[in-house]
């Protein structure tokens, strides 16, 4: 069972910073992920489009330009960084899910991406494209067929994972709080991996790979990929 940093390594730095992926990176995550919200012709780092509560900023990041945003603090002097930063901070080191909370260009985020895995050398297939937004995910596989695509949910459907088989989704991402063993079962029928987001606990990491779920998102990988290695 894979373990990708949630918010980067967010438990013992702050979420969505340079600092949490580099802590990710160094505690070997097998992949990071963080969120990211398109401002004017770039792409920047956030969970919520409001400020308070990962800086010391108040209102919303559109009321700011980029110059302004990044002269906030969003935690142990850390700014906010731009989604290029990043991909270059993980360079070739693990696997990049790219969850897109606030992007309404599908088309622009593809350019932006691809050319910084061009320039620095990243390995394309690394990157994963998620989101709870399914429309703008069907639109990005059909500019880019060979994007990876993560589709969210944070329920269980009556048709279980049958919306991320549609979306042609490599993985399917599903919240810790309903995830069963016939979710799993049902995604893997469909030929989908299963990730499940935010498992932090042994009783729950236990619990989910005896199940044969492929991924957890985890706000402190090293103690999860620890308490994994220790699971007969
Ligand atoms: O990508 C999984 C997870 O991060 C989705 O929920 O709210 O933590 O972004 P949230
Ligand atoms: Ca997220």
């Amino acid at each position: 069972m894979l373990v990708f940093a949630h918010r980067g390594a967010s438990a013992i730095a702050p979420e969505n910073t340079l600092l949490a992926i580099s802590a990710a990176v160094q505690h070997n995550a097998d992949g990071i992920e963080f969120d990211v919200y398109q401002h004017g012709n770039e792409f920047i780092l956030i969970h919520d489009c409001w400020l308070h509560r990962t800086t010391d900023g108040r209102g919303n990041i559109y009321d700011f330009t980029l110059a302004e945003l990044q002269a906030f603090n969003a935690g142990q002097g850390e700014k906010i960084p731009t989604l290029a930063q990043v991909l270059t901070r993980i360079s070739g080191a693990c696997q990049i899910n790219i969850e897109m909370k606030g992007v309404q260009d599908a088309q622009a985020i593809l350019s932006y991406v691809n050319q910084v895995v061009t320039e620095q050398h990243i390995p394309a297939n690394n990157i994963i494209y998620s989101s709870f937004d399914h429309h703008l995910l069907k639109e990005i596989k059909s500019l880019q067929p060979d994007a990876r695509i993560g589709a969210l949910t944070a329920n269980k459907p009556l048709t279980y994972a049958k919306f991320a088989e549609d979306l042609q989704a490599e993985y399917m991402n599903a919240d810790v709080t309903f995830v069963d063993q016939a979710f799993v079962e049902d995604a893997h029928a469909r030929g989908l991996k299963i990730g499940v987001y935010t498992v932090d606990q042994a009783q729950d990491l236990a619990r989910l790979k005896s199940w044969g779920v492929d991924m957890v998102f985890s706000n402190h990988p090293a103690n999860a990929k620890r308490i994994i290695k220790n699971l007969k």
